[in-house]
């Protein structure tokens, strides 16, 4: 049986694809858009997952959307009753139920010599988060938790997941959310764009957590629940300008003016960073762990379970979830690399898979779910490229031994060289996992500062991550839970922080990825070669784009390598390097 899964007319917009309930590819519209975040139908991911599979959609048997107008209906009605909305509001929000009404229409148009005569699903938002994360976990039977800013009327739902059912116990209902607190208050720190939570992430260890009181005001945590104090938002009484259909997502201004009688005038962007900014920062960090290990601590405690699958845009928050162990009984953490709105494409996939009978034969330990690109295209490219590769003056080498390869470029790395890591399939979800990576030297600690120099140019607050040998976090680190995606910041042992100053943040934490050796064998082998040359185990890891998308395909790569001043670009088994002092 296949299955088609999409988010579309979401940030995050994408596609993927599933075979007898296994995956089998999966990407992200911006990639091959090259718009940060891009929000409209996946026409292109689509293209992809069937170009992968060898499949056209006259071959598919379902097509599952994570959105279900009808979910939440009761509730939706109430609401509309008690607190009637704006004319405006209420319009835009027809409107946007309108387009999503028309995917079939989309897909003849977008695919006009394919025909589909499958079935169409909508999946409830968040019924696909929490099926995006557990049904693809190592977990049999675990708690079950998404958080997000809004999908289908809930910003938040949990339950428990046993073999292939889910069990939803409870929900937060519009206008309530933690991923709108997140994001207003990230809105007024003055990082407009959609997706920027991260840089408040960030910039949180900067500060104290001073600013509590207030917080406190704005979140109220309830039994096991929380809600906002609507004073400080305007989402609910009127429609915010917004744009989900095509592009890069855009929000206007989440909150209302009260918030500046609150918290003091907001931080518009070109201003510089106070210590007063840094406060809110850790003070927001602050308040959503407070309501996060609120709401999942009874959830641990009523059910007795060790372990827990997170997803949901709020899951990304991989500051709290590295905390999970600590505060709470939970034991393991289970988070898949597209955990925001883009997983819901395969949780919407996995729902109808299970309710149709199909049972569990999938895990999700790697991300590698994207296009790869043969040896000869790279070489077509190379050979088309060559009058701009010589005019960079630039050295061109194959090397097809692998261990030399990485031996060659473990040193390249000691020797403080920047270098563009483009191997095999392409990462599904955010980060960079060692396929579509500028990896360097994590000993250095004007590493950061040469990465923004040379290519990066972000705010210089925000920290750079390792790639560890999964045999030897525990080493480093002071927890050692699976980590494959980044999903959960630990704290790096306080003997080590010294020796790696680039990867180590100012509260001495690190977003970890571990790597193993049986699903990324060759970035293994990179890690290892630098370890034999050094004694340190990781690389600092950072995604291969210049503010952009993630590199897809390998002339976006080679785009980006000449037009930066990386050093070196390893493209498969092809190095090309900069010469000396150019
Ligand atoms: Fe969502």
């Amino acid at each position: 049986m296949i299955i088609l899964g999409l988010n579309a007319f979401h940030g995050d917009s994408a596609a993927a694809l599933l075979r007898d309930g296994v995956l089998v590819a999966a990407a992200e519209e911006e990639r091959f858009r090259r718009l940060k975040h891009w929000a409209g139908f996946p026409t292109q991911s689509i293209a992809y997952c069937l170009r992968e599979a060898g499949l056209t959609l006259a071959d598919i048997d379902h097509i599952a959307v994570n959105q279900n107008n009808y979910a939440n209906w009761l509730r939706k009605i109430r609401y509309l009753v008690t607190k009637p909305p704006s004319i405006g509001l209420l319009r835009d929000r027809l409107a946007n139920r309108r387009r999503r009404m028309r995917l079939p229409e989309l897909l003849e148009k977008e695919f006009p010599s394919q025909r589909f005569a499958g079935k169409f699903h909508h999946i409830e938002h968040h019924l696909a988060h929490l099926s995006s994360a557990f049904h693809v976990s190592p977990f049999e039977q675990a708690v079950i938790v998404s958080v997000d800013g809004f999908g289908d009327f809930a910003s938040a739902a949990w339950g428990v997941g046993h073999d292939t059912d889910i069990k939803i116990e409870g929900r937060v209902h519009f206008p309530h959310s933690l991923g709108i607190f997140y994001q207003a208050l990230t809105q007024y720190l003055g990082f407009p764009h959609y997706g920027d939570e991260y840089k408040v992430m960030g910039l949180a260890p900067y500060g104290m957590p001073s600013l509590m009181h207030p917080m406190r005001q704005i979140v109220r945590l309830q039994k096991g629940s929380f809600e906002l104090n609507l004073e400080y938002f305007r989402h609910h009484r009127e429609p915010i300008a917004h744009q989900w259909m095509s592009g890069s997502p855009e929000f206007a201004d989440l909150f209302s003016p009260a918030l500046e009688h609150l918290l003091g005038a907001r931080r518009r962007p070109e201003e510089p960073l106070t210590d007063r900014h840094r406060d809110i920062a850790r003070s927001v960090q602050a308040m959503y762990e407070e309501a996060f290990f609120h709401l999942i601590e009874p959830l641990q405690r009523r059910s007795g379970l060790t372990d827990v699958a997170l997803a949901g845009g709020c899951a990304m928050n991989s500051v709290a979830n590295g905390k999970i162990r600590r505060a709470t009984p939970f034991r393991r953490v289970y988070v898949q690399s597209a955990a925001g709105d883009a997983g819901g494409g395969i949780g919407a996939a996995f729902a109808v898979w299970h309710a149709l009978g199909g049972a569990r034969s999938f895990v999700m330990d790697h991300a590698y779910w994207g296009p790869e690109f043969p040896r000869d295209k790279v070489a077509t490219l190379l050979a088309a490229q060559r009058s701009r590769i010589s005019a960079a003056a630039c050295a061109v080498e194959e090397i097809l031994d692998e261990a030399e390869l990485c031996r060659r470029t473990a040193a390249a790395i000691a020797d403080g060289k920047v270098v563009g890591w483009f191997q095999g399939r392409m990462e599904w979800g955010p980060r960079a996992l060692g396929n579509r990576s500028i990896v360097c030297d994590p000993r250095r600690a004007d590493m950061k500062a040469i990465l923004n120099a040379k290519i990066k140019r972000r705010e210089s607050f925000r920290p750079f991550a390792p790639s560890v040998l999964e045999e030897t976090v525990r080493d480093w680190f002071e927890e050692d839970d699976a980590v494959p995606f980044m999903m959960q910041v630990f704290q790096i042992r306080e003997e080590k922080r010294s020796a790696i100053p680039a990867v180590t943040h100012v509260d001495g934490s690190g977003r970890l990825q571990m790597v193993s050796r049986t699903t990324n064998p060759r970035y293994y082998r990179l890690i290892e070669a630098f370890r034999e040359l050094t004694g340190i185990p990781m690389v600092l890891n950072t995604s291969f784009n210049e503010n952009e998308p993630v590199v897809c395909a390998p002339d976006e790569a080679l785009d980006c390598f000449l037009r930066t001043k990386m050093d070196i670009l390893v493209l498969g088994d092809i190095v090309i390097s900069r010469k000396e002092g150019r």
